[in-house]
C-alpha cells in the first residue's frame, strides 16, 4: 500500500470502529482494510472495555481476532450483528466484485446472515462496469472443473484461469477444499450472479449482486 493509501484506509477504519457497541458479535471480512478495521476496533474494545465478538470470515482473519483477545465464534451458535468487509470491485449499482483472497464464500455466507453490511472501500475500487479491472473468482469443487468451465463459457467467459497457488506448484486449494478460476467476462449483467451459482459444482462467486450493503468510501 502507499502511504496515501494506508492513511485514507486507516480513516474508515475509524469510521467502522465507532459503529462497535458493547455486546456486538461482528462478521469480520476478509483482506487489508479489514484487517485495519479490525485493529482499530481491537483497540476500541480494549480503551472501553467491551464484550464483543467475532464470526471470521478466513483463517487468517480468525488468527488475528485470536492474537488481539477478540473471542471467536461461529455462524452456528450466533448470528452477526453487523458486518464489515472490503471489495475488490464497486458498481454504481454497489453491487461487488471480491474474493482476491479467495475467501467469498465464508464472506457471502456470513454477509447474508446480517441484517447491516458495510463495505469499506477507497476510491480504487469504483467501477463504471464490474469486471473492468478484476476477473470473477469462481469457488469450484474439484472434480467438477472441466464441467464448470464448459458452463462458465455458455455464459460468455472469454478467459478462465486456474489459480495457481503461491509458494509450491499447483493450483489453490481454498479453506473449503476447492479450486479457484478467475474468469473474465465482456460484459456482466445483473443476474450473472444468479446464473453463475446454478451451475452444478460451483460452490461460491465473488459476484455480489444480490446483497444489500452500504460503501463507505476512504
Ligand atoms: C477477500 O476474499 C476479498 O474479498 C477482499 O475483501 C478484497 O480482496 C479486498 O481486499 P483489500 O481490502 O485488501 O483490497
Amino acid at each position: 500500500d502507499s502511504i496515501q493509501n494506508r492513511e485514507s484506509k486507516e480513516k474508515v477504519a475509524e469510521q467502522i470502529a465507532n459503529k462497535v457497541k458493547d455486546g456486538d458479535t461482528i462478521g469480520v471480512g476478509s483482506g487489508s482494510t479489514s484487517y485495519l478495521a479490525l485493529l482499530a476496533i481491537a483497540q476500541k474494545i480494549k480503551t472501553e472495555a467491551l464484550s464483543v465478538r467475532a464470526i471470521p470470515t478466513s483463517i487468517e482473519i480468525a488468527l488475528t481476532c485470536i492474537s488481539l483477545g477478540i473471542p471467536v465464534v461461529s455462524l452456528q451458535e450466533n448470528r452477526p450483528d453487523w458486518y464489515f468487509d472490503g471489495a475488490d470491485e464497486v458498481d454504481p449499482n454497489n453491487h461487488l466484485i471480491k474474493g482476491r483472497g479467495g475467501a467469498m464464500f465464508k464472506e457471502k455466507l456470513i454477509m447474508s446472515a446480517s441484517s447491516r453490511n458495510y463495505i469499506i472501500i477507497d476510491k480504487s475500487k469504483l467501477v463504471e462496469k464490474l469486471g473492468a479491472q478484476f476477473p470473477v473468482p469462481v469457488e469450484v469443487f474439484p472434480s467438477a472443473l472441466m464441467a464448470v468451465e464448459a458452463e462458465l463459457k455458455k455464459l460468455g467467459a472469454t478467459k478462465i484461469l486456474l489459480r495457481p497457488a503461491q509458494g509450491k506448484d499447483g493450483p489453490i486449494i481454498s479453506e473449503n477444499g476447492n479450486l479457484i478460476l478467475d474468469v473474465r467476462f465482456d460484459q456482466i449483467d445483473k443476474d450473472m450472479e444468479t446464473k453463475i451459482k446454478c451451475i452444478t459444482g460451483v460452490i461460491e462467486s465473488g459476484l455480489f449482486q444480490n446483497l444489500k450493503a452500504e460503501i463507505i468510501i476512504a
